[in-house]
């Protein structure tokens, strides 16, 4: 599986399916990709409907035929505009193209329906991404039960967690690996990754992509 970091929180997966998560692109000063270059995808999932998540997500949807996969009420919004969308809710799974997405626990703000994260399960990989969160004792309960194979973090700190809580998120999820996102952005999400490297110590490999680096998933 090839996992590319646009930046910020917007991820692709590449496997048997085109899994797009978060794309916030336009109006993203360090995004690696402009929207028009993303002319395929299968499915597009959105933590919550801050505008650095929802991003492109729709436009995205509406060029390649992507089915939407997020909170019941950003659906809805998604549907009223004659995309194809999956509802769900926390705590809920989808199957959808042959990718399973299950919904979990966000501790953060929005305006329509609540944050999320949201674990993967394609192509024989579990992966976690944790959209904006705090750190929260949830994430043990995604470590035992899901058990995930890699993990995508938020360490900007101020929105989100910041380094010290998501190296002990990474022990509470129990993940063998983990790519930080959320930070570099803006002045205000400004954060080390290799601080977090050394903060996560042996506990997982941290892998630290530049934006638009792809990473491989064996
Ligand atoms: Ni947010
Ligand atoms: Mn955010």
């Amino acid at each position: 599986m090839k996992i590319t970091w646009w930046g910020h929180a917007a991820i692709q997966l590449e496997g048997s399916k085109i899994v797009i998560i978060d794309p916030f692109l336009t109006g993203n000063p360090v995004a690696a990709i402009s929207p028009d270059k993303i002319i395929q995808a299968d499915v597009v999932i959105v933590t919550h409907d801050h505008g650095d998540h929802l991003g492109d997500a729709f436009t995205i949807c509406q060029k390649t035929g992507a089915t939407l996969v997020a909170i019941h009420e950003i659906a809805v919004m998604a549907q009223e505009k004659g995309i194809e969308a999956e509802g769900m809710n926390i705590g809920g799974s989808v199957d959808v193209k042959g990718i399973t997405v299950h919904m979990v626990n966000a501790i953060h703000s929005c305006e329509k329906g609540d944050p999320a994260g949201v674990v993967i399960q394609m192509d024989g990989r579990t992966l976690y991404h944790a959209g904006d969160t705090a750190l929260t004792y949830d994430m043990k309960l995604i470590g035992e039960f899901f058990k995930p194979d890699l993990s995508f973090l938020p360490i900007g700190d101020r929105y989100t967690m910041g380094i010290p809580s998501a190296a002990k998120a990474v022990e509470f999820t129990q993940t063998k690996k983990v790519i930080p996102i959320h930070y570099g952005t803006f002045p205000l999400v400004e954060a080390d990754p290799h601080e977090f490297k050394k903060q996560v110590g042996s506990r997982a490999e941290v892998i630290i992509l530049k934006q638009g680096e792809s990473y491989i998933l064996e």
